[in-house]
C-alpha cells in the first residue's frame, strides 16, 4: 500500500508515522508513506498557499491551485483508490470503513487546515471526506495520522501476530474481553482463575461472554446495531 499524504504542516505527522507498528511496517515495505508539504507547489515567491476567502468571514482558506497540482502530479504517476479529505463534517471513521481503507492499493490523504480548504476541490478533486469524531483540530494532520494508524495495523504481516489485529476491540462489533500478565496474585488482586487452568476451550467461551457482557454494559448501541 502507498499512502501519500498533502499537509501544510508536515512536520505533524513525522512522529506519530516513525514509531511502532508503522515504522516496522514501512521498514518491511508493507506500506510506502509519502509525506508531502503542500507549499512544494505553491508557485508564490513566499510559497504562500491561503489568501482571504470571499464574503464577510475572516479566516484563511487553502488555495486550489498548489492543491490541484499536486494532487494532478501524484495522480499522472499512478492511480489511487481514493482521494481523502480528513474534515470534521466527513462520514465517522470506524473500524468497518479501516478495514475498507486497508484493502486499497494507492490513497491520497489530503489534510485541511486554517479555516477549510477552497470548496472546488472538495466537488471536484476528493472521492472521499473522513472525520475521527464530532470536535474541530487544528488541522487534519492528526486525524490522517489516526486513520493511517488504524489502516496500516491490519495490513497483512504488520503486526507480530498477525491474528491479532482480528481480536481487537469492534473486529466483530464487540469489545475486547480483559487481558492480563503475570503475576497471577498482586497485593491479592488476583487473575480470573479460569485463564490459568490451561483449558483453552473454557479460556476461549470466557472471553466471548466477557467481551458479550462488556459490550453490553459499555456500548450497548454495538449491539443494537447488529440487532
Ligand atoms: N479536521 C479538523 N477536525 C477534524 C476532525 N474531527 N476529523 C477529521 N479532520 C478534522
Amino acid at each position: 500500500m502507498r499512502i501519500d499524504i498533502l499537509s501544510a504542516v508536515p512536520e505533524l505527522l513525522e512522529s506519530p508515522l516513525n514509531h511502532s507498528i508503522i515504522k516496522r511496517a514501512k521498514e518491511k515495505s508493507i506500506v510506502e508513506i509519502h509525506i508531502h508539504n503542500i507549499r512544494d507547489w505553491s508557485k508564490d515567491k513566499y510559497k504562500r498557499i491561503d489568501d482571504y476567502s470571499f464574503g464577510p468571514d475572516a479566516g484563511m482558506v487553502l488555495q486550489i491551485e498548489p492543491i490541484y497540482d499536486a494532487i494532478t502530479e501524484l495522480c499522472s504517476a499512478r492511480k489511487y483508490d481514493h482521494v481523502i479529505y480528513t474534515s470534521p463534517d466527513g462520514e465517522r471513521l470506524n473500524q468497518k470503513m479501516s478495514n475498507t481503507l486497508s484493502l486499497s492499493g494507492n490513497i491520497i490523504i489530503l489534510c485541511g487546515h486554517y479555516k477549510g480548504i477552497d470548496q472546488r476541490i472538495r466537488d471536484f478533486l476528493i472521492t472521499k471526506e473522513i472525520s475521527i469524531g464530532d470536535y474541530v483540530l487544528t488541522g487534519g494532520e492528526l486525524a490522517a495520522a489516526v486513520i493511517i494508524d488504524s489502516v496500516v495495523r491490519l495490513l497483512p504481516g504488520a503486526m507480530s501476530d498477525e491474528t491479532s489485529a482480528l481480536t481487537d476491540t469492534f473486529q466483530d462489533d464487540l469489545l475486547a474481553p480483559p487481558i492480563y500478565t503475570r503475576p497471577a496474585d498482586f497485593k491479592g488482586w488476583k487473575v480470573p482463575d479460569i485463564l490459568i487452568s490451561g483449558d483453552h476451550k473454557k479460556i476461549k467461551d470466557w472471553q466471548e461472554a466477557e467481551a458479550y457482557k462488556r459490550t453490553k454494559l459499555l456500548r450497548p448501541d454495538l449491539l443494537e446495531e447488529n440487532e
